[in-house]
């Protein structure tokens, strides 16, 4: 069973550990478009192109299911995939649901934190709309930091320094839950954690979209008996190379790593 993973970057890491836990019988391809990173700043349009060429190597590839693990690309691109290739494509979303759930009648409120597009896009606000009853939830944009974490910087002075100006409109001593909104900010938590109050919850949608993605290749058939107590592997491609240079592989496993602690 092969299944292909795309980012536009290195967020989409995270998922495919989250992955590889859930369903590890699978032979995962890894697809990061660090060519064209970061894709929350360009048009809806431009990021649809982008992934339906990405959509389209990984399918040339053999992959039978597809995970956009990329809060952006599902925002722009998930309906127009969904017509246009037949296997299926799974999308992440920012975990509003479970976030609203868990403050209750706290009183508090939820920040979801994610890319321009994701921000600005219908889904976001359709999504919010859906849970968002109490009037808890708001959302802030913070692009560069995809910028940042390309470039391997996730806690120095101008991490910190540009958070306090993003969130510098917002008293964050009201907010219990942060939502990562896009897979690249899972690697931040500890800049959010410096700001945030101690009580603050991080939430991800990670684990559900690897339930996701099992169940879907489950009811698809994709998952066969042949599969069962298979050990599965990664192959790692930057945009349309595969990556085989040991210092992108190191580099790789620094992520993967860094993830499982
Ligand atoms: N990691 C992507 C997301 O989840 C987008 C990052 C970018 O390229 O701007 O939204």
């Amino acid at each position: 069973m092969k299944i292909g993973i795309f980012d536009s970057g290195i967020g989409g890491l995270s998922v495919l550990h989250q992955a590889m836990i859930t369903l590890p019988e699978a032979d995962y391809i890894f697809y990061a478009d660090v060519d064209n990173v970061p894709y929350g700043e360009k048009t809806r349009e431009e990021v649809r192109n982008l992934v339906d060429h990405a959509v389209g190597f990984l399918v040339g590839k053999g992959c039978q299911a597809i995970v956009l693990a990329c809060n952006t690309a599902t925002s722009a691109a998930i309906s127009y995939l969904r017509e246009k290739y037949k296997l299926p494509i799974i999308g992440i979303e920012p975990a509003v649901k479970p976030a609203v759930e868990h403050i209750h009648e706290s009183g508090r409120r939820v920040m979801v934190v994610s890319t321009p597009v994701t921000a600005k896009g219908e889904k976001l606000k359709r999504l919010i709309e859906k849970y968002d009853a109490m009037h808890v939830v708001d959302v802030v944009a913070l692009p560069r930091l995809v910028r940042f974490a390309q470039d391997d910087d996730f806690d120095s002075s101008d991490v910190i320094e540009y958070l306090k100006c993003q969130f510098a409109p917002y008293n964050l001593e009201n907010y219990s839950e942060l939502v990562l909104g896009c897979t690249h900010f899972n690697y931040f938590k500890d800049s959010f954690a410096k700001l945030f109050p101690d009580d603050l919850e991080m939430v991800d949608g990670n684990t559900g979209v690897s339930n996701n993605l099992k169940n879907t290749v489950i009811k698809n058939g994709i998952f066969t008996e042949a599969d069962s107590n298979k050990k599965g592997s990664v192959e790692y491609y930057y945009s349309d190379r595969k990556m085989e240079s040991q210092a992108e592989m190191e580099h790789i496993r620094s992520f993967m790593t860094a993830l499982k602690e």
